[in-house]
């Protein structure tokens, strides 16, 4: 490690070293937490920020990898600073976490800038942290290293592996359908989630942190670490040390999130099977960084990238844990072989490819060669048309491979609430082509862009025997979610997006290969029911709502604030101390 600045350099000094009286009350604060000033003297300060919290159970081991950072930086010469955030579980935040993804970027943000550090460690891992604490800390500019929390272990009932999210949806449609008893029901909940962890299916945990690794964010190899295995604990230490290291070769974050390491990071998430929540994520982080990622360069990476892990949802049999014992992202990336450029460097200060050489692919049937795919192409569409001109998304390799090519007619739900009384009611008529609407769902519609855009699979189409449909939303779905539902249709009906326009009994066409989305109504037919269209009122008259409502972007964009855009009015000062 070559030092390229001093102590007096450091960010932290600014607080730390003048004798004055404000840094009077640094100091003596500071012993007031029974530090010496040899602890700290001389030393950078690195905040860790740490997600944990009660409320967070994909997060519960962070209480105690926070002391192994900790050790890290203690034994790298630097001084530790915890500052809690935002914990943002999926399971617990209502009505979605989606509509706090960008409050808890701001706050990591605005915790970097105020306190007294020159870096930081991010300890996220549950789908919106990540994203989340990279967004900011790019904003901010400083150099950090991801810690991601771990996929928990696989889940387990009656001899069979169950996946998170994916085993809940597909049994619950069994036991809508009348084939799981109570008692089954029962051991499923007690198996599914049975260690501390994130999400070990290929859902949007697994892919964000995927992507933060491929981005050069985490530590080589980082992502794939189960929660509970000892080489997590020893991953966090080496946080602690790489990112003291980091600090004095003044390493940040924008030498490493170029134009490189972001195509990278989407061709890793396309070979992944990737959530389509990812497509959101990885925009706005992109676009934080000062690069303008578009839709159509996820299409685009995705047309030539195939999908190799085989990992539920996209893959068939394997998880997370699986993933790791074959090798994980690594060997993940050592199967992509020159999709990858190595001009891209990561927290290490060397290249993203630099040693894939030496790693082992311990089983090709979860990480596939290129020759011989789970899916030939990258595991999203993005399609366009009248329904959608700024694009919408599908994750065919996860849906029956006969709505490639669908065309059917449409019954429109205004609200989840209309929504549940179609697909609860066994006689509602409609058949096996409907394709089912769901619309004032995304981001300022929902609010919040929840995850609704899987619909469950309306009980009259399950008596059938039927088990997927045609669904259209402007909503999400869950990263661990399968089946044919476009998701994402921008703009959303809520702000007038053509969605508002279709009525029940319209046809719908969608094709997946031409990549197009359309509603087969008459141009003048549309711009007559233009005319008539009313917009919603707004849903927010105060608070943190009103502020989303008045500034969140469309799917297609990332869904970020315009104002945290990285060329939304001139850079904001260092605090004056
Ligand atoms: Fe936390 Fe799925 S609930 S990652
Ligand atoms: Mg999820």
């Amino acid at each position: 490690m070559t030092p390229k600045k001093t102590y007096e350099q450091m960010r932290s000094a600014r607080w730390m070293v003048p004798d004055d009286q404000r840094s009077f009350g640094h100091r003596s604060r500071t012993m007031q937490m029974g530090y010496d000033p040899e602890d700290w003297e001389g030393r950078p300060i690195v905040a860790i920020l740490n997600t944990w919290s009660d409320a967070q159970p994909c997060h519960v081991h962070f209480k105690d990898r926070v002391e192994w950072v900790r050790r890290g930086i203690l034994q790298a010469g630097g001084f530790p600073m915890e500052l809690p955030a935002l914990s943002l579980s999926e399971n617990f935040v209502k009505p979605t976490t989606m509509l706090y993804r960008n409050l808890l970027a701001m706050e990591a943000e605005e915790l970097l800038r105020s306190h007294p550090v020159d870096g930081a460690v991010l300890m996220g891992g549950c789908d919106k942290t990540t994203p989340a604490l990279i967004m900011g800390a790019l904003s901010m500019g400083l150099p950090f290293v991801f810690l991601p929390a771990g996929p928990m272990l696989r889940g387990n009932y009656a001899g069979k592996y169950l996946g998170s999210g994916t085993d809940g949806f597909k049994y619950w449609d069994e036991r809508r359908a009348g084939t799981i008893s109570k008692e089954e029901w029962q051991g499923i909940e007690g198996g599914i989630a049975r260690s501390y962890g994130h999400c070990m299916t290929m859902g949007t945990a697994s892919t964000m942190t995927a992507i933060a690794e491929a981005m050069g964010l985490s530590l080589p190899g980082a992502s794939s670490i189960p929660a509970a295995d000892a080489g997590h604990q020893r991953m966090s230490t080496q946080c602690g040390r790489r990112v003291v290291e980091m600090i004095w070769e003044d390493l940040t974050p924008e030498k490493i999130v170029t134009p490189a390491a972001v195509e990278n990071a989407v061709t890793v998430a396309m070979a992944t099977g990737c959530s389509t929540n990812a497509i959101i994520h990885v925009i706005a982080m992109a676009r934080r960084a000062g690069i303008p990622l578009e839709l159509d360069d996820l299409d685009r990476i995705g047309r030539t990238t195939p999908v190799i892990a085989n990992i539920r949802p996209s893959g068939s049999n394997y998880l997370m844990e699986d993933f790791y014992y074959a090798g994980g992202l690594r060997a993940l990336m050592k199967q992509l072989g020159d999709k990858l450029d190595s001009s891209a460097i990561t927290v290490t200060g060397r290249s993203l490819t630099d040693g894939l050489e030496a790693v082992k692919i311990w089983n090709e049937d979860v990480i596939r060669p290129l020759t011989n795919p789970v899916y030939h192409e990258g595991s999203l569409a993005v399609l366009k048309g009248n329904l959608c001109p700024d694009g919408a998304v599908i994750k065919p390799a996860a849906c029956d491979p006969k709505f490639h090519r669908h065309k059917g007619p449409a019954l429109v739900a205004d609200s989840y609430a209309e929504l549940k009384k179609i697909i609860d009611d066994p006689d509602y008529p409609l058949t096996p082509d409907t394709v089912l609407v769901l619309r004032n769902a995304g981001p300022q519609g929902g609010p919040g862009m929840p995850e609704w855009g899987m619909i469950p699979m309306p009980k009259a189409l399950l008596k059938l025997g039927l088990r997927d449909m045609m669904r259209i939303s402007d909503a999400r779905m869950s990263g661990t979610s399968f089946g044919a539902c476009v998701l994402h249709a921008a703009p959303e009906a809520y702000v007038g997006g053509p969605l508002a326009l279709l009525r029940t009994g319209d046809t719908v066409e969608v094709d997946i290969p031409a990549r197009s989305l359309n509603m087969l109504v008459p141009d003048d037919e549309l711009a007559a029911r233009r005319a008539a269209w009313t917009p919603p009122p707004q849903r927010y008259g105060r608070g943190y709502g009103l502020m989303f409502s008045k500034h969140v972007e469309q799917a297609d964009k990332g869904c970020d604030f315009d104002f945290l855009k990285t060329d939304f009015g001139p850079p904001v000062d260092e605090p004056a101390i």
